[in-house]
């Protein structure tokens, strides 16, 4: 059965569609949505072979033009170039005004067509079709599109809210196991920011597999995930102060993979450590528990996410967390938790604690 979420944005409010075997409705809802005449599909060779001939059918059938531009899968393809080939296959593809873009892949994809459809003719729709668990619970909804540039990641990009999102929970059946359980971390993410019930749910099922392989449990971690994710993007949808707290975890995170130049972890694997060490700098500052941290690592553990700190030396982590040029200190400012489901943030941490908590986790 398909759930249907409204993201409240005024008259930019847009619906997330979440249900097993949606895309051969993607036709029909995007006339439902009064899009069209005609569209480009943008998706990534390995998730193509996959399901973009059942997104391009579903969208002929429904009366649409649909032309494919297909990229190499990787966070290489978030550049310059492939946003330049993108306007290409939208010129050549005759693409209007009226015309809308179709995501259909994981973050690299939705960020990349999302920052296109932001910008190729100032401003055309898009719909975003996320076949990753990340991307459902996290990068295709709140309306953050962008590219990378060779001097770092996401530093050119846009606000731009898609006209409708589908996840189709059946494509997470073809994801990799370790894709999908670094999404599952920000799925955890949901859990320590707005709602422990989310813990609950993942202790009950157990072990990663068990969830990925539970398709109705998967909706409701999805739903639940999306529904928090639009209600701070409702209250915060340009990142003022509220949306900071879907960085927990993340200062860390972050850092770590810089620091192993993205390479050695995929980031929910980095955000699973980031959370642990945020957990560990709140015990110092919000009297988070010790008992509620140690849960913490238990879940995380039982979702095969890493727990275990790597041997880095401290001065490049805490380098790459950079400085807060606000504060006049120059501390950090972190998310923290003070009990799951409660969190402040704008925090502001003085290095000897970022420090010490860095030793206490080795
Ligand atoms: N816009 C935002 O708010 C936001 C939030 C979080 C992350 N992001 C961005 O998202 C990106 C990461 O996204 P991601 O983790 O989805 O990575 P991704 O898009 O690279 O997908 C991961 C891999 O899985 C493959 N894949 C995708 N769906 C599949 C499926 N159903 N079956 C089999 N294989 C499949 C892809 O081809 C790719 O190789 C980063 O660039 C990050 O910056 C954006
Ligand atoms: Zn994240």
């Amino acid at each position: 059965m398909a759930s249907i979420l409204t993201v409240q944005l005024g008259d930019r409010s847009y619906p997330i569609h979440i249900g097993p075997d949606l895309l051969a409705s993607l036709g029909d809802l995007c006339k439902g949505q009064g899009l069209g005449p005609s569209c480009l599909l943008v998706t990534d060779e390995s998730v193509d072979a996959l399901y973009g001939d059942r997104c391009e059918q579903s969208l002929r059938a429904a009366g649409f033009r649909s032309t494919r531009a297909v990229l190499p899968p990787g966070e290489s393809t978030k550049s310059m170039a492939s946003l330049a080939r993108l306007f290409d296959a939208a010129v050549t593809g005759g693409l209007e005004r009226s015309s809308f873009i179709v995501a259909l892949g994981g973050g690299v994809i939705g960020d990349l067509a999302g920052f296109a459809a932001a910008t190729y003719l100032r401003g055309i729709r898009l719909v975003q079709i996320p076949t990753t668990l990340l991307a459902m619970v996290d990068s295709a909804v709140g309306g953050k599109t962008g590219i990378n540039l060779p001097q770092g990641k996401n530093l050119v990009g846009s606000f731009h809210q898609p006209s409708l999102v589908l996840a189709d929970l059946s494509t997470l059946r073809s994801l990799p196991p370790r894709e999908g359980a670094a999404g599952l971390a920000e799925v955890v993410k949901y859990g320590v920011i707005a709602d422990p019930e989310i813990w609950n749910w993942l202790e009950a099922a157990g072990d990663a597999a068990t969830v990925l392989s539970d398709e109705a449990l998967l909706g409701k971690l999805v739903r639940r995930s999306c529904e928090i994710k639009a209600d701070v993007v409702r209250q915060d949808e340009r990142e003022g102060g509220l949306r900071a707290i879907l960085n927990f975890g993340h200062t860390f995170g972050h850092a770590l993979e810089q620091v192993t130049g993205y390479t050695r972890y995929l980031h929910g694997e980095a955000v699973s450590l980031g959370m642990l060490y945020a957990a560990r700098v709140s015990m110092r500052l919000t009297g988070f528990s010790g008992d509620d941290t140690r849960r913490m690592e238990r879940l995380l553990r039982a979702l095969q996410l890493p727990v275990e700190f790597p041997d880095l030396p401290w001065a490049e982590l805490r380098t790459a967390m950079g400085r807060d040029k606000k504060s006049t200190s120059g501390a950090v400012r972190f998310v923290l938790a003070e009990r799951p489901g409660v969190v402040r943030f704008g925090c502001p941490v003085e290095d000897a604690v970022l420090e010490e908590v860095w030793h206490g986790c080795r």
